[in-house]
């Protein structure tokens, strides 16, 4: 598929209904989505007939697009019920049946699906960037995903974060690789919030591992 049909596709997915700050609730601008799904399926291979795993899945809005991008299973997990039931909307609105969603806290997920360990050929993930209220939150999200990969971790932060998670990647043995620059315009979603939008740069890290972990 062409990342232009991608992403007028991705248009139609339904949003966070009542999002929530602590939650870091923003959802994927479907532009930025396209391009992270696109790049993993036609640089890599990394989506058709894959097993794949949506972590912080919001409205589904990676998932859908893995789902169209031909994954063979994808599994989207969030912690919020609200969340998770506009996701259903849209999979039932899309008539997408191979989306399966599991209502579970990230950081604990390998402790409390120990099944989940290394059951995903890729994982895809827009973490909570991990703001003043949820320090660190973005690297507890890409622990995870990595415990539950056997394959590749894409995952989108803050440019202004790339040192610290390549140094981590280094202290974890897992290769991190740039592949994209992106900005993130970040619609007027909360009160705090005084500009119409605020763009924001993002970097798209793919992790890997030279051999299977
Ligand atoms: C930045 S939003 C991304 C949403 C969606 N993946 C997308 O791309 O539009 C982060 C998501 O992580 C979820 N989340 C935040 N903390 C979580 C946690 N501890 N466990 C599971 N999900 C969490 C939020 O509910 C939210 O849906």
């Amino acid at each position: 598929m062409k990342l232009k049909d991608l992403e007028s596709w991705l248009q139609g997915v339904q949003g966070f209904e009542e999002p929530k700050v602590l939650l870091e609730q923003y959802q994927t601008p479907p532009h930025i989505a396209a391009r992270i799904l696109h790049t993993a399926q036609a640089s890599f291979g990394d989506l058709e007939g894959k097993i794949v795993a949506d972590l912080g899945c919001g409205c589904g809005m990676l998932s859908l697009g893995a789902s169209l991008l031909g994954a063979a299973l994808t599994v989207g997990i969030d912690t919020d019920s609200d969340a998770l039931e506009v996701c259903k909307e849209n999979l039932v609105e899309a008539e997408v049946e191979n989306v399966e969603l599991l209502e579970a806290d990230v950081t604990t997920l390998s402790d409390q699906h120990p099944r989940l360990k290394k059951f995903f050929d890729t994982v895809i993930l827009n973490p909570p960037f991990g703001t003043k209220r949820n320090p660190g939150m973005d690297v507890a999200f890409v622990q995870t995903a990595l415990a539950v990969s056997n394959g590749v971790v894409y995952s989108l932060h803050k440019t202004s974060t790339r040192s610290h998670l390549i140094k981590k990647a280094g202290d974890w043995g897992v290769k991190a690789d740039v592949l994209a620059r992106l900005r993130f315009d970040l619609p007027n979603t909360y009160k705090f919030h005084k500009k119409t939008s605020v763009d924001i740069d993002v970097d798209l890290i793919r992790f890997s591992r030279s051999k299977q972990w």
